[in-house]
């Protein structure tokens, strides 16, 4: 066979080769829709666990360069309120990686999540690396087996706007957690820029295919927060998720209560 001829089969193969890997994105992206249409008249809590169950096949995988990068920044800036005594509870905490990011860094983590199949991904990851310290529970933040004032520190990365009642949620970390804890968290605030992705995200919602979220205006995530008798004592936007800013807040559950305006 000629050189011309070697790189002409090359070619081809490559070509085969991309289109085959095409035709898997756009197959398995087809069978999730379909699966989120089919699902779409189901219970709301429901449809949110199987949405999550569904994405958790790889998640891990899905994770791009960009959100790497802001896992491992929310980390760092998370773990300088962290001490090594500290009883922490990470709310929507997936597969893990955030709550394995800090484990070494405290005494003792509970990773809750809504969806049984990022828990179960969790709990394999945290095996593989031999992390003792750490309980993964399927399970949201009104579960009865989290007891009140039982936490130093509540870490909600990535979650608040997914949830429905922000008031409600706010109440309910205030109780969880000890006098004087920290609740810490990083939210996308998509309410301060439209863009295509909002607009399609919103049909996505109204039309049911995907579980409802929060379009938070930057000053609303903190009033939200602040009104749930928590001082602010950190904010910023740590980087852009797509064009949204994915804003970090830490605030410390206050001793007394205060009337927010
Ligand atoms: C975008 S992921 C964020 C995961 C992780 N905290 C991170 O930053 O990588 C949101 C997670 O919240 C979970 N979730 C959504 N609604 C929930 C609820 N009501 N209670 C508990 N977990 C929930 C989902 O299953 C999903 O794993």
């Amino acid at each position: 066979m000629t050189s011309q001829t070697t790189s002409a089969v090359q070619s081809k193969t490559e070509k085969v080769e991309k289109l085959a890997f095409l035709i898997t994105i756009i197959t398995t992206i087809l069978e999730r829709i379909w699966i989120l249409i089919k699902g779409r008249n189901g219970r709301q809590m429901e449809k949110t666990e199987k949405f999550w169950d569904m994405i958790a096949i790889d998640f891990d995988k899905q994770t791009g360069n960009r959100i790497e990068q802001n896992h491992f920044k929310t980390v760092e800036k998370a773990k300088k309120h962290l001490s090594v005594g500290d009883v922490v509870l990470d709310y929507g905490c997936a597969t893990g990686t955030i709550t394995i990011g800090i484990a070494d860094s405290v005494k003792k983590v509970y990773g809750i999540d809504i969806s049984s199949k990022m828990i179960d991904a969790a709990k394999r990851k945290a095996v593989e690396r031999k992390i003792e310290n750490i309980d993964f529970v399927q399970s949201t933040i009104f579960d009865e087996r989290h007891k009140r004032a039982s936490f130093d520190v509540i870490l909600a990365f990535n979650v608040l706007h997914l949830l429905e009642d922000t008031k409600k949620i706010m109440k309910r970390m205030n109780e969880l957690l000890k006098p004087g804890g920290f609740f810490i968290s990083s939210t996308v605030c998509m309410g301060d820029k439209k863009t295509s992705i909002n607009i399609l995200l919103f049909l996505l919602i109204k039309t049911g295919i995907i579980p409802s979220m929060r379009f938070f205006k930057i000053y609303e995530l903190e009033g939200s927060i602040a009104n749930g008798n928590f001082q602010i004592v950190e904010t910023e936007s740590l980087s852009n998720i797509g064009s949204q800013p994915n804003h970090f807040i830490v605030a410390k559950k206050l001793l007394t209560h205060v009337t927010q305006l």
